[in-house]
C-alpha cells in the first residue's frame, strides 16, 4: 500500500516489474524491423509509458522518428461511450512507413481500432499497436495488441501515465484506488 494525499493505493504492477518488462518489449520491436519506423503515442494516458519504452528501444539498437495522437474517447463515469475524436492529429507522412501506435490500455479496443484505421487509411504499410496493460472480457470491437506488457485485473487502475478524473498519472508504479480522496 501507498499512501498518497491521504488516498490509499493498491500496488498492482511496481516501477521495477514494469522496467523490466518494458526492456522486453522493446527487443521484441527491434525484432519486428518495421520499414522508416515511426512511433505514435497516443496521448495523453500513453505518455510515460512511451518515454521509457522509446528509450528502451534506443538500448535495444532503434532510431525511430516521434509523432503524437491525441485521442478522446468519451467516458461516462468510467466506462467507454464508443464515440472517438482526434484532438491532436500527427503531422508525418506515414505512407510506406512502419507505424508503431502505443497506448496504455486496451479495453474496448476501439481507440486503438480507430488509430490503426487511421494509419492503414493514410497508407502505413505495417501498423503495430504495443500497449502497457490489456483487459481480457472487455472488447467491444475485434482488437488484439501486438505487444502486451501485462494481462490487467478488471479493476480501474491508475498511475504511470494513468488516471481517474485527472489525477494520479503522476504515480511512478500501476496501483488501484481503494479509498479515493483527492480533492
Ligand atoms: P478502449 O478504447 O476502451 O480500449 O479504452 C482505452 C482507453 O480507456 C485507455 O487508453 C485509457 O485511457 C482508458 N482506460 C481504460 N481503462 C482504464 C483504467 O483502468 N484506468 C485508466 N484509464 C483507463
Ligand atoms: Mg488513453
Amino acid at each position: 500500500m501507498s499512501n498518497i494525499n491521504t488516498a490509499e493505493i493498491e500496488i498492482l504492477f511496481s516501477e521495477s516489474t514494469i522496467a523490466e518488462r518494458i526492456e522486453e518489449l522493446a527487443r521484441e520491436i527491434a525484432a519486428l524491423a518495421l520499414p522508416r519506423l515511426l512511433v505514435v503515442p497516443i496521448l495523453k494516458g500513453s505518455f510515460i509509458f512511451a518515454a521509457d519504452l522509446i528509450r528502451a528501444m534506443h538500448r535495444a539498437g532503434l532510431q525511430p522518428e516521434i509523432d503524437f495522437l491525441m485521442l478522446a474517447s468519451y467516458h461516462a463515469g468510467t466506462e467507454s461511450s464508443g464515440r472517438i475524436d482526434v484532438l491532436r492529429d500527427i503531422a508525418t507522412d506515414v505512407r510506406g512507413r512502419g507505424v508503431l501506435l502505443i497506448d496504455d490500455i486496451l479495453e474496448s479496443g476501439r481507440t486503438l481500432a480507430y488509430a490503426k484505421g487511421l494509419m492503414i487509411e493514410r497508407g502505413a504499410v505495417d501498423v503495430r499497436t504495443a500497449v502497457l496493460l490489456e483487459k481480457p472480457n472487455r472488447r467491444a470491437v475485434a482488437m488484439d495488441a501486438d505487444l502486451v506488457g501485462f494481462s490487467c485485473p478488471d479493476l480501474f487502475v491508475v498511475g504511470y501515465g494513468m488516471d481517474m478524473a485527472h489525477s494520479y498519472r503522476e504515480l511512478p508504479f500501476i496501483g488501484v484506488i481503494r479509498q479515493h480522496a483527492r480533492p
